[in-house]
């Protein structure tokens, strides 16, 4: 199969789009086949329950080409149960989690010749997602949905790549206790552009969201969860009921502890602390692991030991695991990666 002619290691991330995606609709209580189409765009009613209620949940996944020429997803299992999670916690019919793997399976493979070569620095990001699709006034669940997976081409999710990045202890908050911070719902997105367009304006590459109850406690950025490494190379990432249960950080404490044999820790972690870690890093899908360099907590400056030129070197270890795992060069835990040509 011949590539298309895109210019992968000059990517950023950014939507490009590709010939198929899938869709199926659920209505009078049932999901139907699905079906591949070409057609990008999405007709629905003035009044549809996304349009006016914001009835929509997502999900992000990529596909990589492998060392050896294989395209693969990495672990779409944990994709379809978090997505079944957001939807049941919306009051949206939850997409079969079986069908989900099989519908991202067949949009990568019909679009294999957007999937970033081997060593290009790119790959292809996989968006499923669903919405409320019939009209709804008064303020209740839509009857009908749809669910859709599309996919695009994608760089780095921060421009310099592996960078460090400086980001800002938010005054916003990003989720409320028992809200809906746990799940990927859109409308947790739509609250934090207002955070985002303000921290970029000042200068700054993502927000630092803290516990909203008591402003003390590290929660997430706006689309990545926090990983920190200690001065004795303890990796520590913060437990909260309120921040995304991140797979790609799921997956990085297995690698810690599994692949690198280093003591890991999921619990609380306090603002104050922050000046005594080694290491900070962004973890997700998009992000991968982005370095954080500097935290500025109202003027107040915290620089990492690692600086502002390169990552850590506990966070470049967990990276090149991490991504090794995903591109077959190093070999992957039971289940984690799933071939699909
Ligand atoms: N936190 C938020 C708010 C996100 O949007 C994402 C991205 O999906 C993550 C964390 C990272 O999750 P994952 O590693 O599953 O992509
Ligand atoms: C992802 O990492 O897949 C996300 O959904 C984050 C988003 C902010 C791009």
């Amino acid at each position: 199969m011949e590539k298309k002619n895109i210019d992968w290691s000059n990517l950023g991330f950014g939507y490009v789009q590709t010939d198929k995606r899938f869709v199926s609709n659920y209505k009078n209580g049932t999901w139907d086949e699905g079906t591949l189409t070409s057609d990008a765009n999405v007709v629905i009613n003035e009044c549809a329950g996304v349009l006016q209620y914001a009835q929509t949940c997502f999900e992000g996944m990529k596909a990589y080409t492998t060392e050896d020429g294989h395209i693969v997803t990495f672990r779409p299992d944990l994709n379809a149960k978090r997505m079944a999670d957001s939807a049941a916690r919306l009051e949206m019919p939850v997409y079969p989690e079986d069908k989900f793997v099989e519908a991202v399976k067949q949009v990568v493979a019909a679009n294999a010749a957007y999937v970033p070569p081997y060593g290009s620095g790119a790959t292809l990001y996989v968006r499923p997602y669903m919405f409320g699709s019939s009209s709804v006034i008064g303020v209740k669940p839509a009857d009908e949905y749809q669910f859709r997976v599309f996919t695009t081409p994608v760089g780095p999710y921060f421009k310099g790549g592996a960078k460090p990045i400086t980001i800002k202890v938010s005054d916003f908050d990003r989720a409320a206790p028992h809200g809906t911070g746990h799940v990927k719902a859109g409308l947790n997105y739509a609250m934090s552009l207002h955070a985002i367009v303000t921290a970029h304006a000042e200068g700054y590459d993502e927000n630092m969201y803290l516990d909203a109850a008591t402003r003390t406690k590290v929660e997430e950025t706006g689309g990545a969860n926090f990983l920190f490494v200690t001065k004795d190379n303890k990796v520590v990432t913060p437990k909260s009921s309120t921040i995304l249960p991140s797979i790609t950080r799921r997956s990085l404490m297995y690698v810690a502890e599994h692949y690198l044999g280093l003591e890991v820790e999921e619990r609380e972690v306090h603002i104050d602390e922050l000046k005594d870690f080694a290491e900070c890093g962004l973890c997700g899908t998009a992000a991968v692991i982005s370095p954080v360099g500097k935290i500025v907590d109202h003027g107040k400056e915290i620089c990492f030991p690692s600086g502002m030129e390169e990552m850590g070197p506990v966070t470049k270890k967990l990276y090149d695991t991490l991504t090794g795992i995903q591109m077959g060069r190093i070999e992957a835990p039971e289940g984690w990666i799933c071939k699909i040509c």
